[in-house]
């Protein structure tokens, strides 16, 4: 019987506005610290979101998990709630959380992770902010 631990990886997009601030610090020290993302009137980004999930496949299909399945758990549990929204007002569940993408991938991690069918396990939440900047986290 085979045991192989093997990954998959789907991806989605979504676009929505954020300012990236620490709550307490003047508009100074938040530029410094963040950039443009630090600019008073929100701005947008396209985000890319890629979700891996890991586990050993079927024996009989050779899949590990059907991804239109995994496509609607994170359009259900993710997109659905942040495309399109302002990350900094619009969004319970990020409400007094500076939207980083370090953030982000923790949140949806949180979101998603109840859902995943028992036999994969939830591996990694990779979120491009920009075609150049990423953050990833792999849980705890
Ligand atoms: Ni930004």
């Amino acid at each position: 019987m085979s045991s192989k631990i093997l990954y998959i990886t789907r991806r989605a997009e979504f676009a929505a506005s954020h300012r990236l601030k620490v709550t307490g610090w003047d508009d100074n020290a938040n530029s410094i610290a963040f950039g443009k993302c630090a600019n008073l009137h929100n701005h947008g980004h396209t985000y890319t979101i890629e979700l891996t999930v890991a586990g050993t496949p079927d024996e009989t299909t050779g899949m590990l998990m059907d991804l239109t399945e995994l496509k609607k758990l994170i359009q259900e549990h993710i997109i659905n709630h942040v495309d399109h929204k302002n990350l900094n007002e619009d969004v319970p569940w990020l409400q007094g959380i500076n939207p980083t993408a370090e953030n982000l991938c923790v949140e949806f991690w949180k979101r998603i992770q109840p859902y995943m069918p028992a036999h994969v396990r939830l591996y990694k939440i990779k979120i491009w902010e920009t075609e150049n900047n990423a953050a990833a986290y792999k849980g705890e």
